[in-house]
């Protein structure tokens, strides 16, 4: 007869320790009863009560660094869950961290873009420099490194993050400075956003509290200067070509507020053409590479859904069982790049901000 999941006898056999996080050291901050206040107040935040669980391991994360075996039975307690099901969750993001963190998170992306043009170099000069490797905290407390995944800012690549604040376009010794200035104590301003604290404060702003000392604190982070950079580029081109997106569609619509007529295309040219959505449904039915991708293209287009496809049987599956809108019917959704162009002669709305 096998063991049992998470018995000494399947631990003994698989190598593997039951408890999903480490034990806890011994100077670990306790979680009061201030903090139970704020996890009911996290809790009241939602119609159901587990929803609360991923703030309330950052919360946690805000008083203990990680989230220890304290903080999962604290976690499971407040929100009538087991504790195989918090440890099944902190266990899935990396954001929850199963060791006790040190003052500052140094994450360093080492996805492809961030790569090949030197995140792994930077990774591997601080590993050296702090002798430490992925995921381990150096001896003095002051700096867990983490090699990350794609940090959704490759345009400012290679990119450090630290305690999820950004430092952009870094190489070995503009990290290594940031680091050693991390040590002496400093906080150097991020590239943007704002201002620099340590992870147990993202932490507890990451729960939904301020992490700040006082409403000024506060205000002053939030308008902290920040670089527009090159990802706000499209929007500043958008703004000099007078191109915006169009309306949203109020609720219970599935078309914009104003539409009707077949719009046209302005293209920056000021050449017309067809719209955008039939441009890119064209694009689409053109780039299917078999029959059947192509009469689903073809299905969906505004024009020849009658020409290729079938129509929608009663129910809205066809025979092959996708929900495909039926001949004539416009596809809901995304509709390729330039959905949002200046419709000529009607000008939409612009954006604020
Ligand atoms: S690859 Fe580094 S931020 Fe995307």
């Amino acid at each position: 007869m096998s063991a049992l999941p998470g018995s000494p006898e399947a631990a003994a056999t698989t190598g593997l320790d039951d408890s999903p996080v480490e034990p806890a050291p011994l100077d670990l901050p306790p979680l009061t009863e201030q903090t139970a206040l704020e996890a009911r107040e996290i809790i009241a935040r939602y119609p159901v009560a587990r929803s609360a669980l991923l703030p309330m391991l950052h919360l946690v994360q805000s008083v203990q660094g990680y989230v220890s075996p304290e903080g999962v039975a604290f976690c499971a307690a407040q929100l009538g869950l087991t504790k195989a099901e918090v440890g099944a969750v902190a266990t899935f993001y990396t954001m929850y961290k199963r060791r006790p963190t040190g003052r500052h998170l140094v994450s360093v992306c080492t996805n492809t873009l961030c790569s090949v043009l030197g995140g792994q170099r930077i990774m591997d000069a601080l590993s050296s420099d702090l002798g430490v490797h992925h995921d381990e905290t150096t001896a003095d407390g002051s700096i867990t490194l983490e090699h990350a995944e794609c940090l959704a800012a490759c345009d400012y690549a290679p990119v450090v993050t630290v305690d999820y604040e950004f430092y952009d376009q870094q190489d070995v010794d503009s990290a290594r400075e940031l680091v050693a200035a991390l040590r002496r104590g400093e906080k150097p301003a991020p590239t943007r956003g704002a201002p620099l604290t340590d992870f147990k404060g993202v932490s507890r702003q990451l729960a939904g509290f301020s992490q700040y000392p006082d409403a000024a604190a506060a205000a002053a982070a939030i308008d902290a200067p920040g670089a527009l950079g090159p990802t706000l580029v499209g929007l500043r081109l958008a703004d000099e070509r007078g191109e915006s997106a169009p309306p949203m569609p109020r609720s219970g619509q599935s078309e914009p507020a104003d539409a009707g007529e077949a719009r046209e295309t302005v293209r920056p040219s000021g050449e017309t053409g067809e719209t955008p959505g039939k441009e890119a449904a064209d694009a689409r039915v053109a780039a299917a590479d078999n029959p059947a991708e192509k009469a689903g293209a073809a299905q969906a287009h505004p024009d020849k859904g009658a020409e290729y496809g079938r129509g929608r049987p009663p129910g809205g599956l066809d025979q092959s069982g996708t929900d495909t809108p039926a001949a004539g019917e416009p596809a809901g959704g995304y509709q390729g790049p330039g959905a949002g162009r200046t419709v000529e002669g009607r000008t939409p709305p612009k954006r604020k901000g």
